[in-house]
């Protein structure tokens, strides 16, 4: 089964977790797309919002409605990939350079559903870390994060500088304190356990599924 077979099966086992008069966060990435597409199919009437542009481009494509999220203080459901998920339940995202308004996202929902392939399965976490900063101070804020480097022409939505932390991941608590610490950036790629509620991982023909946000 290739990975592609195993994100859309992942994918459309989330998709059914959506009921009709939810208010639901999408993220971004490839596995987000298998569930964008099998949302499409289902018609349901719910409220979503994107994290993205291009999830919230592909989802208008396929006739759904994408609100703003300015207005909604909460969420019932998000849903999204991650590039590394380790059998602790820490994960890293942003490979798409989309982590900040998808930890904004995470936070709000009351249920966080984490859709994987079984190649993103880790024992321990390793670089990059996705970061944005600002782009004001740029230079001072990269030095401080050595070893950081900008992505070539990436920017947010939100104006952000997209980069990736390529040092020891190490004690992932410590390197999510030490990188929130740092002046001048606006959001880090690590996402911590308690944030997820359900993952779902696509393995061969078969969804494995966990409640604990781990994989152990
Ligand atoms: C985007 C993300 C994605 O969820 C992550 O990069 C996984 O992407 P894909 O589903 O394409 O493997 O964090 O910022």
């Amino acid at each position: 089964m290739s990975r592609e077979e195993e994100k859309r099966l992942a994918a459309e086992a989330a998709a059914e977790l959506v009921e009709d008069g939810m208010r639901v966060g999408l993220g971004t990435g490839s596995t987000v797309a298998f569930l964008v597409q099998a949302l499409a199919k289902r018609r349901i009437r719910v409220e979503f919002v994107a994290t993205s542009p291009r999830t919230a481009d592909l989802a208008r494509s396929l006739g759904m409605v994408i609100e703003p999220f300015d207005a909604f203080d909460q969420l019932d459901l998000a849903i999204d990939g991650a590039d590394q998920l380790a059998t602790d339940g820490w994960l890293i995202k942003g490979g798409g350079g989309a982590h900040t308004r998808e930890k904004i996202v995470a936070a709000a929902a009351k249920r966080y559903v984490v859709i994987v392939d079984s190649s993103k399965i880790v024992n321990v976490l390793h670089a990059p870390v996705p970061v944005e900063i600002q782009s004001f101070g740029l230079a001072a804020t990269l030095r401080h994060l050595d070893p950081t480097r900008r992505r070539a022409g990436d920017l947010s939505p939100d104006g952000g500088v997209i980069a990736d932390y390529w040092g020891e991941i190490g004690n992932p608590v410590d390197l999510a304190e030490r990188l929130s610490g740092t002046p001048g950036l606006i959001a880090h790629g690590l996402f911590a356990p308690a944030l997820v509620t359900d993952v779902l991982v696509g393995i061969g023909k078969t969804v494995k599924r966990s409640t604990t946000g781990g994989m152990s």
